[in-house]
């Protein structure tokens, strides 16, 4: 099983790029731009990553990624990754990037996509990757500034595939960003927003009616709500659940406990991501693994999910079929 899911095309709709610095490079980024961190070893940051919840988590995210400073660091986080993922069968990577969290450090928004751009065309035109781009919004910050940072971002819209919503779900809710998401949608921006992890299935519902979303990151709240589910089914919306990072968070106390298995009963469209592999564990062939020793799911299940994310992934309808 672990050589079919080695070799299994993988496709990943959830990723947050700057989650997947590791702390070998988060040291190596530090050194090179004389800063300091909280940690003196690989190890002790390591060690450091054990989270009770997403602010647990969020808190280490932000300080991890103060590093980056220079187009060339956003360049080196992203190819390492493209690598490291293609090195595990990935061929397609949806990446959520976090401009405010840069912008409020003082490195400009140009800063952050030439490296992040740059690293997705040699990708694209060398590892045999597709990447698609999502710009999120901080859901923790202000409405305003995240639609002024939108109103910033004019020379890249054509770039984007999608705009986001992460961060701090809880009292967050969707409705916060209607003004954000109605302005994406009059540009023509697809929207996705995170819902269901921490927060409410109500929050999913209100994604959907209020943000006009087209895809759920997380979504597994959504059990809690009959109404939601029927929603989600009826509709196949996708969700983007990330089974590695619910444990890490403690969404679940245990992967055996996940819902992935009564979701997948339900008939949702379930798709499997890594969300911040640096900070929970490991990434695609880890989390698809995993899933094949908690829930014993056969090649037809991987298969399966597979296809749903290839059908969801921000990519040209050429791709999507060579990679079906
Ligand atoms: N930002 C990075 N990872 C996140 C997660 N799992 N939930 C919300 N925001 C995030
Ligand atoms: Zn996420």
């Amino acid at each position: 099983m672990q050589e079919f899911l080695r070799n299994l095309p993988k496709v990943e709709l959830h990723l947050h790029i700057e989650g997947s610095l590791e702390p070998e490079l988060m040291f190596a980024l530090a050194q090179r731009n004389g800063i300091e961190l909280p940690y003196t070893t690989v190890q002790e940051a390591k060690d450091a990553y054990h989270f009770n919840d997403l602010q647990g988590f969020l808190n280490l995210y932000f300080q991890g990624m103060s590093v980056l400073r220079n187009e060339e660091d956003f360049y080196d986080l992203a190819m390492d990754y493209f690598k490291r993922a293609r090195g595990e069968g990935v061929v397609h990577i949806d990446m959520h990037f976090d401009p405010q969290a840069h912008l409020q450090r003082g490195v400009p928004l140009e800063v952050v996509m030439a490296g992040l751009l740059k690293a997705k065309q040699e990708a694209e035109e060398g590892l045999d990757l597709s990447i698609g781009m999502i710009m999120a919004f901080l859901r923790d910050r202000p409405a305003e500034e995240a639609l002024h940072v939108l109103e910033q971002a004019a020379p890249y819209w054509k770039m984007l595939d999608a705009i986001g919503l992460d961060s701090a779900e809880q009292n967050n809710p969707p409705e916060k960003f209607v003004e954000v998401f109605k302005r994406a949608k009059q540009l023509g921006l697809v929207r996705v927003a995170h819902a269901g992890e921490e927060g409410p299935a109500e929050y999913i519902k209100e994604a959907l009616d209020v943000l006009d979303v087209q895809r759920i990151d997380h979504g597994v709240r959504c059990l809690e709500s009959d109404e939601v589910v029927e929603r989600l089914r009826s509709q196949q919306v996708v969700l983007t659940v990330c089974p590695l990072s619910n444990v890490s968070l403690k969404v679940v106390e245990d992967l055996r406990d996940h819902p992935l298995p009564k979701l997948l009963a339900e008939g949702l469209k379930v798709t499997i991501s890594s969300d911040d592999p640096a900070y929970f564990g490991g990434g695609m062939l880890t989390n698809h693994i995993a899933c094949a020793e908690a829930f014993g799911w056969d090649e037809a299940v991987f298969r399966q999910l597979t296809r749903n994310a290839i059908e969801e992934a921000f990519t040209t309808q050429q791709r999507r079929e060579e990679l079906l």
